[in-house]
């Protein structure tokens, strides 16, 4: 075979394993097999030493044109493998537009909290600042500064869980431990009269615990949130007035109040607040206990006792407090009639809200 002969065959071959190639990578070894430094091409040109003289320039332009026919066999190929890739790429990653999404429940918050920003923001809206205390509490800010000193029947002790300090050097007031959970959030009244100067006008939400059992009407945890405000000249008709307006901004314009003489041992008067029912406006029914009126919370005028222990002048200073269970108000407002629904989590009541 002459060398020429053998420059075409090699190009035959060349161009069909070219076009031959699955993918570019096989491509580039054909390339390289007879194009590269130590391709069969490269290793035939190598060969042309031997030739003669006259032989060499007809032999170099066959070459030549091997080498040309056998480039663009293979830049053709590779243009056919990278369109390939392409579209196959294009429907791999293609995103059908017109499949339904795929639905995500949003986060919501509680009804509980709801309510407890919903109640807050109306004091805010009144000039209120908000005020927060500790939930494990001492006993002289839950009971004593409020009035209810350690041989105080309002002190009712099966009602407050105690925190027992277990090095045993616990301090006691009247047997039981002075630190415990406080059962109302009246101890922040204490906190924000002793770290701030009148006029006070404070909201004050938070946790508090009792040791009842859950029921319809109680939990052992629940929210409450206090009132306080303390200036010059605060009469009981500015209490009336305000929990009026609070009462008709969460209840409705339609709903009706009622006060009643209450006692607790930190207010004097003290009174608390009932709103109409609102299942049967008032006529009487199960919910209401036939009564047509639901109790919302307990107020009344700040006892002069309890300035004594913040070193407020009750001369020269006057104020009311209250205090209400935003459960019961979401309760009411929303006709739930148990109230253990609220803390159980279940998403098909919760989502109602
Ligand atoms: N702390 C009282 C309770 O828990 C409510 C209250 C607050 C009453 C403020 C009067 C004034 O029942």
């Amino acid at each position: 075979m002459s060398i020429i002969e053998e420059l075409q065959a090699l190009q035959v071959g060349g161009v069909a394993d070219a076009q031959a190639a699955p993918d570019l990578a096989t491509l580039e070894a054909v390339r390289v097999g007879y194009l590269g430094k130590k391709g069969s091409l490269t290793a035939i040109l190598r060969g042309l030493g031997g030739l003669t003289a006259e032989e060499r320039p007809a032999v170099g332009k066959v070459a030549n044109e091997i080498r040309a026919a056998m480039e663009a066999a293979i830049d053709v190929r590779g243009r056919e493998l990278e369109a390939k890739a392409l579209e196959a790429r294009v429907s791999a990653e293609a995103v059908d537009v017109t499949l339904p999404g795929r639905r995500r429940t949003p986060g919501r918050v509680h009804l509980i909290d709801q309510v407890v920003r919903e109640v807050t923001d109306i004091f805010v809206g009144l000039g209120y600042r908000v005020a927060e205390g500790p939930e494990a509490e001492l006993d002289y800010y839950n009971f004593t500064a409020l009035n209810t000193p350690p041989d105080h029947p309002a002190r009712s002790l099966a009602d407050t869980f105690y925190i027992r300090d277990l090095s045993g050097e616990e301090a006691t007031v009247a047997g039981e431990s002075d630190v415990l959970l406080r059962t109302h959030t009246s101890p922040v009244q204490v906190r924000v009269m002793e770290a701030q100067v009148p006029p006070i006008y404070a909201i004050m939400p938070g946790r508090v615990y009792r040791r009842d059992i859950a029921d319809p009407s109680h939990l052992p945890q629940f929210n409450q949130i206090e009132g306080l405000v303390v200036d010059e000249g605060i009469t009981f008709g500015d209490l009336k007035g305000t929990l009026e307006h609070f009462v008709r901004e969460v209840f409705g314009a339609d709903r009706r109040t009622r006060i009643r003489p209450h006692f607790f041992p930190f207010t004097e008067p003290s009174a608390e607040v009932d709103v109409s029912c609102g299942i049967c406006a008032g006529h009487g029914c199960r919910f209401c206990k036939s009564s047509g009126w639901l109790e919302i919370l307990g107020c009344g005028m700040v006892d002069p006792n309890v300035f004594g222990h913040v070193g407020i002048d009750p001369a020269v200073y006057s104020g009311f407090a209250f205090g209400m269970g935003a459960e019961r108000i979401a309760a009411l407002r929303y006709d739930i009639p148990d109230l253990r629904v609220l803390i159980e989590g279940d998403m098909r009541f919760l989502r109602q809200f």
